[in-house]
């Protein structure tokens, strides 16, 4: 345990039985929090707590716990994986919370993401833009040769950038019309970027845009709450190159 103060903390926690149940905000007490401690380990501490109270815990996603899975995520005061710049919930430290403060913590907020119970909501409507932009073509044979497909530094750059995206989906959570562009431009950019993704990528560009609109998410109007808010920093400027990528794959379409 630190030797720095411990917190002391109000919770307003959203509650909610199931995905057609009325939710609702509960308080709780998180006492003799750590500084040091995770949110997520914070929120295990008031778990232990309701657990031997009788009561039912509070549901949250997780699995890593070190920024990599992207399976955590609440709105903690109003913003997707709380108060820090690129930084996950699970990577989130206590120590940025003053003792006596009051959080609030709530679920993802977005029609193609149902509650699942209280923190947890179904993000396999992500899932379902990466199958619908299917396959990258590899030629079977062989180790290829690691210099075969020159790629430029720059490029390899930018496509390990967009590759750094989790799957969150904090950027559809951050955005007032919920839109999943920002995820949607990650995944096109980091393929279409590279030689080995070219083939596909006017099929991918137009198959992921056309699945993200049917299942729900809202459109983007340059509100760049995604980005501010993504937790890998994931830059809008792939935002443009998906636009540029779905005109050009559109122009060329006989789909
Ligand atoms: S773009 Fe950022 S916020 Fe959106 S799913 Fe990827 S990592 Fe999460
Ligand atoms: S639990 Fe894996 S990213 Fe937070």
């Amino acid at each position: 345990m630190s030797s720095a103060k411990a917190l002391n903390l109000t919770l307003k926690v959203w509650r909610q039985e199931g995905g057609n149940q009325r939710g609702r905000l509960e308080t709780y007490r998180a006492d003799n929090i750590s500084p040091d401690m995770s949110f997520l380990e914070m929120l295990d501490v008031v778990n232990e707590k309701l657990t031997l109270d009788g009561k039912e815990p509070i549901a949250f996603d997780h699995d890593c716990r070190e920024g990599i899975c992207g399976m955590c995520g609440a709105v903690v005061n109003g913003r997707p994986h709380g108060p820090e710049k690129g930084t996950t919930l699970c990577q989130l430290h206590m120590r940025h919370f003053e003792d006596g403060d009051t959080v609030v913590i709530e679920p993802w907020r977005s029609r193609a993401f149902k509650v699942i119970k209280d923190l947890v909501v179904d993000r396999s409507a992500l899932d379902k833009i990466i199958q619908a932009g299917g396959f990258v073509s590899v030629n079977t044979g062989g180790t290829p040769d690691a210099n075969a497909i020159p790629v430029p530094l720059e490029d390899a750059e930018k496509a390990m950038d967009a590759a750094a995206c989790i799957g969150c989906g904090a950027c559809v959570a951050a955005c007032p019309n919920a839109s999943a562009m920002l995820f949607v431009a990650a995944k096109v950019s980091q393929l279409a970027l590279l030689p080995q993704g070219r083939p596909e990528a006017a099929r991918r560009a137009l198959h992921m845009v056309k699945t993200m609109d049917a299942l729900g998410f809202g459109n983007c109007s340059n509100e760049t709450e995604c980005a501010a808010e993504c937790p890998k920093e994931i830059s809008i400027v792939n935002i443009a190159r998906l636009n540029r990528e779905y005109l050009k794959a559109a122009l060329i379409s006989e789909e």
